[in-house]
């Protein structure tokens, strides 16, 4: 079998597209994870060859305990299969089980000018001011991040808005190799921003993204949260003083994160939904959002009950994914190893 015929069968025999996505395993997936991400996975993994993995080794830029760790992966996991992500149609699986990630990762360390690192906003908001403090790993993050897309020959990779620049940078990084070798080694992937609620915001705080890391639970909705908390949390959300609903970002970030959030949920157009509730009040606003909120994670939470208590399945199912992952993975790994000289033994 071809180089590129392996990596593009399908079950019907054609050639198709491949799609690729991770996210970190750091805490309870929460719903910007799932408007930004795995909503708009599912759809890919009928019109794609899907790779959707779990980021664990980037979560070690960050410190924390290996219970930590281990708990929030399997959390990530199972959240990932109740929330529709198939292991007959996609190849589902842990960064760190496909050992290919940190080697192909290394080799591109040592194609990338550090000034291409050291443009990432991320990095820098992440490190903060005491940059030289950061751990390594926090500035290379982007590159083992490149190698996961590069080693699968990623055609699109669907992701939130705020992983555009780490995706220019995998492009940058892959034309930089195939130049040094002087042949397409490696594909250029495409990022794919979906949705209107890419970035869903905190609920307390419209400036910032729901994040896993906030302090305060109040900030997001997680996956695993109950209707009854998920209700407290929408009533608490932060709103303003004025009386109608309004979608303005950057004056009313907060108002027009629960517009965002309601449009993606309910696949509605925004000046809709703006319409129907401008002079409702936030009340029923809230109230109809909660229960949208609520009819949508209800599934996805009673489904992550029942697979979160058989960590069996949930490990056969990853370890059945990274065999997978691992035939293309070593195939382009070798490649590279190969263009680079290492002789192969
Ligand atoms: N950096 C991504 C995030 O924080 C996670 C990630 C790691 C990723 N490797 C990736 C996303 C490869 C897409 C493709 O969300």
């Amino acid at each position: 079998m071809s180089y590129d015929q392996s990596r593009g069968l399908t079950h019907r025999g054609t050639m198709t597209k491949t799609a690729l996505s991770g996210i970190q395993t750091s805490g309870d997936l929460h719903l910007g994870n799932y408007l930004g991400s795995i909503n708009n996975w599912l759809n890919l993994q009928n019109e794609y060859n899907c790779y959707f993995f779990l980021a664990n080794l980037h979560s070690i830029t960050v410190d924390r305990s290996a219970e930590e760790l281990k708990k929030s992966t399997l959390s990530s996991a199972a959240t990932y299969l109740a929330a529709g992500l198939d292991p007959k149609k996609s190849t589902i699986f842990l960064q760190s089980s496909v050992k290919e990630h940190c080697q192909l990762a290394w080799m591109l360390n040592c194609i990338t000018p550090i000034g291409w690192l050291k443009r990432m906003t991320q990095f820098k908001d992440k490190a903060g001011k005491k940059q030289d403090n950061a751990n390594t790993g926090l500035f290379t993050y982007p590159i083992l991040m490149a190698a996961d897309i590069l080693l699968y020959n990623a055609d699109i990779v669907p992701v939130g808005e705020d992983q555009k620049q780490h995706l220019e940078l995998t492009r940058d990084i892959a034309g930089a190799l195939n130049r040094k070798f002087n042949k397409k080694i490696l594909n250029v992937p495409e990022p794919l921003i979906q949705g209107a609620a890419t970035r869903v915001m905190s609920l307390r705080d419209g400036t910032k993204k729901m994040s896993k890391s906030d302090a305060s639970d109040a900030s997001r909705i997680n996956l695993t949260d109950s209707s009854d908390i998920i209700i407290q949390k929408l009533k608490k959300a932060k709103t303003d003083n004025l009386v109608d609903i309004t979608y303005d970002p950057k004056n009313r970030p907060e108002v027009s994160n629960l517009i965002n959030i309601f449009c993606a949920l309910s696949m509605q157009a925004q000046n809709i939904v703006v319409e129907h509730y401008q002079t409702k009040g936030f009340f029923i606003f809230k109230n109809d959002l909660a229960e949208l909120i609520i009819s949508k994670l209800e599934p996805i939470n009673i489904e992550y009950k029942k697979i979160i208590q058989d960590h069996k399945y949930i490990e056969d199912t990853l370890s059945n994914g990274a065999n997978k992952a691992r035939i293309i993975a070593q195939k382009t790994c070798k490649i590279v190893e190969e263009n680079f000289g290492f002789i192969q033994n």
